[in-house]
């Protein structure tokens, strides 16, 4: 196979590289170092790489994976790792089977990386730090390990790099690896560590990078972090720390990378007090905690950053005007938190900023008019604040890179202003959601061809939906809800007539008046997903098209004019996890397909005219009494039994 062609080829390659060309010594290993070796082997049942069956032999040295020191073919690396690039292709390999613990008679090893090999378990050997003093590199990450860390893993005095991470490992995280003095990496995420952060890893002065986001540790974050001089990278994220974020932090001047978001984390936000400290600070992350205060004007000296997030937390006051010194940032998020008064005008200097979101605080208006040289602003989110702003500022026009508007809640009055359609940046996403816009939906928008998603929900619009919507060839969402809109839905649905398989996902129409057009739903297009048409004035029959619409997991057509027969065809449409019929006039039996509806987790046929037993099996029966009370005539589990 081409596969293990390409994987010869690289270990040919690697012992080249190993040897430097010379002639290898064909020389039998050390009887310990054999047994060691061929123990692991045995523990290891299936190796998708196909290299250690090829351990066949004395000459361990000539082994791929294995590397021997030249002089005294003493075995210095397993080098196994799952995932094998070359020049021109990546793999990944597979290993399952158990890590054998006599890997701890190889007493030479400097390198083991058996990273990535998916299918690898058992737990870390408990003697592995007294055995092999010359270990640097410890790689067991991306496997399927179980157990705690040994506390013996704090006397390997050479050990560089330890990358535990993406395991299913537990327990404390040792004290002891607070003696591991060399150590320049530590990676123990995504495992499922407890208990605190040992005070100890302080002592780490060589210490580059440390991460153990996605665990379950507690506690506080001990204030010796600030102690790791070197630290470039610290990511605590992803945990349930609690108390306030250590202001020894600020001594750690090349820190580039701070994240410790989504953890419990309260108090002020501490930043340095002069510029310097931390200036190499580039991407912050404080998210979802429960920091206080305002957002100190300090920020202004970490010059670095270029992404901060500090949102939803309970920050309040205003946003300080040093932001404007951060000409690095490219990404602000600062939504769901308690900032106010208005935005101030440095914000205009950021000129590489990309995204900028500040929803659901309590900034006033107006909007100064220095944002508009944010010529870089893709993404403006400044939904829910108390803006008030009546109307969407004109200038908004002259931000050439603007494509995704979130301006819901913003007190906007009026007809859609028609800027938009003459925007230099092609808009793909819309959310003019909860404002007090009237009027018509404005045929322009159909000549938007990058849209993706348009949310003019709970406005007070009227009118019906253009027929230029049919050109909306990427529309992939469309929240047209609560408006008094009227007539046919089809110009909705008609869209691409399966020319490109369908974009749209998301269709809600709900609580308007439209009353004609179910008919179109069965249309060309099958990629729809979730369809709200309910409290409307619809009319007529479902028709059988609606069963090619097998992606949908949600279908709400409550609240309508709805009769005749239920579609047997309902019951293809087995993703369906809601469905929504009631209060309709829906009459006849539930179709027996409907038995076929697995996957529905909520069911209402309650209040329309049907009759007959209820088919008598999963998913029906477990259904409440709601779901087909008020109805004509029906029976049988959960209702009374039908008479015979
Ligand atoms: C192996 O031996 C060769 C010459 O015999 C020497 O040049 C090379 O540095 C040695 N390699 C190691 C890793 O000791
Ligand atoms: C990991 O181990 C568990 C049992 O300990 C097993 O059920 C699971 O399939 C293993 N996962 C992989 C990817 O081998
Ligand atoms: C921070 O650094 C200063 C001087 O560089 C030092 O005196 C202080 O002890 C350090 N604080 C912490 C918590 O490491
Ligand atoms: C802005 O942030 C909020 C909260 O984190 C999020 O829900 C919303 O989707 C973001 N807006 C955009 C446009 O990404
Ligand atoms: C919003 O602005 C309008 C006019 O600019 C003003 O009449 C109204 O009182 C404001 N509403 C609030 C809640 O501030
Ligand atoms: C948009 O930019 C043009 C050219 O720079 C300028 O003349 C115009 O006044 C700007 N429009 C607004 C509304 O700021
Ligand atoms: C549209 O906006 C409303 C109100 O802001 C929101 O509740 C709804 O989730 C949005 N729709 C979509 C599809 O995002
Ligand atoms: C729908 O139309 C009816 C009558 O035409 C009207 O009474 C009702 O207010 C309208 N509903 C909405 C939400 O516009
Ligand atoms: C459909 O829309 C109505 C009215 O807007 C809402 O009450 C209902 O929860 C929605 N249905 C689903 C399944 O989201
Ligand atoms: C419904 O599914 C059956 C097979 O399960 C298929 O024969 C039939 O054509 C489907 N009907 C529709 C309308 O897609
Ligand atoms: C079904 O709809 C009716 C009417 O809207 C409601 O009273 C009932 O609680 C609903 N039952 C279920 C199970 O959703």
């Amino acid at each position: 196979m081409d596969y293990d062609y390409q994987l010869l080829h690289v270990v040919a390659l690697l012992t080249l590289i190993a040897f430097g060309g010379t002639s290898w010594t064909i020389e039998a290993c050390s009887p310990n170092e054999l047994e060691a070796l061929m123990s692991f082997k045995n523990g290891i049942q299936k190796d998708t790489s196909g290299r250690v069956a090829k351990w066949i032999g004395q000459s361990c040295c000539d082994w791929e994976g294995i590397v021997c020191e030249n002089a005294t073919s003493r075995v210095t690396q397993i080098n196994l790792p799952g995932f094998i690039s070359t020049d021109t292709d990546l793999f990944q390999t597979q290993m399952k089977g158990l890590i054998s613990p006599s890997i701890t008679l190889l007493t030479f090893l400097e390198i083991i990386d058996l990273g990535g090999l998916v299918g690898l378990s058992g737990t870390i050997p408990q003697t592995i730090g007294l055995h092999l003093p010359k270990l640097q590199k410890l790689y067991l990450y991306g496997n399927n390990l179980t157990g705690p860390i040994p506390e013996s893993i704090g006397e390997l005095p050479n050990l560089q790099e330890l990358a535990l991470q993406e395991n299913r490992l537990s327990g404390l995280i040792p004290v002891s690896l607070g003696s591991l003095k060399s150590l320049k990496r530590l990676l123990l995420y995504s495992n499922q560590f407890s208990g605190t952060i040992p005070d100890s890893l302080g002592n780490l002065m060589n210490l580059v990078e440390l991460d153990v986001h996605d665990n379950a540790l507690i506690g506080n974050i001990p204030n010796s972090v600030g102690e790791m001089q070197a630290l470039e990278k610290l990511d605590l994220s992803n945990n349930l720390l609690s108390g306030k974020i250590p202001s020894s932090l600020t001594n750690l001047t090349v820190i580039s990378v701070l994240y410790l978001n989504t953890n419990y984390l309260e108090g002020t936000v501490p930043f340095p007090s002069r510029s310097g400290e931390m200036s190499s600070l580039g991407f912050l992350r404080l998210h979802n905690n429960l920091l206080v205060g305002n957002i100190p004007s300090n920020i202004g000296y970490l010059v670095s950053l270029q992404r901060v997030s500090l949102s939803n937390n309970k920050l309040e006051g205003a946003l300080p005007s040093s932001l404007g010194n951060l000409v690095a940032l490219t990404e602000l998020y600062l939504s769901g938190n308690f900032l106010s008064d208005q935005i101030p005008k440095s914000v205009g200097q950021l000129s590489q900023l990309i995204m900028l979101n500040i929803s659901r605080n309590l900034i006033e208006g107006p909007l100064p008019q220095e944002m508009s040289s944010l010529q870089n602003l893709q993404t403006l989110d400044l939904s829910f604040n108390h803006l008030n702003l009546s109307a969407i500022p004109k200038w908004i026009e002259n931000m050439s890179s603007l494509s995704n508007i979130y301006f819901a809640g913003c007190g906007i009055q009026g007809q859609i202003p028609d800027f938009f359609q003459r925007t230099n940046s092609p808009i793909q996403e819309l959310d003019l959601s909860v404002n007090f816009l009237s009027g018509n939906i404005p045929s322009w928008i159909g000549s938007l061809n990058q849209l993706y998603k348009l949310n003019l929900s709970r406005n007070s619009l009227y009118s019906d939906i253009p027929d230029s919507f049919r050109n909306l060839q990427d529309l992939g969402i469309l929240d047209l809800h609560s408006n008094r809109l009227a007539g046919t839905i089809a110009s909705a649905f008609d869209i691409q007539q399966g020319v490109l398989g369908g974009s749209l996902k998301f269709v809600d129409l709900s609580a308007n008046n439209f009353s004609s057009g179910i008919e179109e739903i069965g249309g060309g297009q099958c990629g729809i997903q979730f369809l709200n048409l309910s409290h409307n004035l619809l009319k007529g029959r479902l028709p059988n098209s609606i069963g090619k619409q097998n992606s949908l997991k949600s279908l709400d057509l409550s609240f309508n004019e709805l009769g005749s027969n239920l579609p047997e065809v309902l019951g293809n449409l087995t993703s369906l996890e809601r469905l929504k019929l009631q209060q309709n006039h829906f009459t006849g039996k539930i179709p027996n397909e409907f038995l076929k509806l697995l996957k529905l987790k909520e069911l209402n046929l309650s209040n329309n005219l049907l009759e007959g037993e209820i088919p008598e099996r999963k998913p029906l029966i477990d259904f409440p009494e709601s779901s087909y009370s008020g109805n004509k005539g029906l029976c049988g589990k959960p209702l009374s039994p039908c008479k015979v």
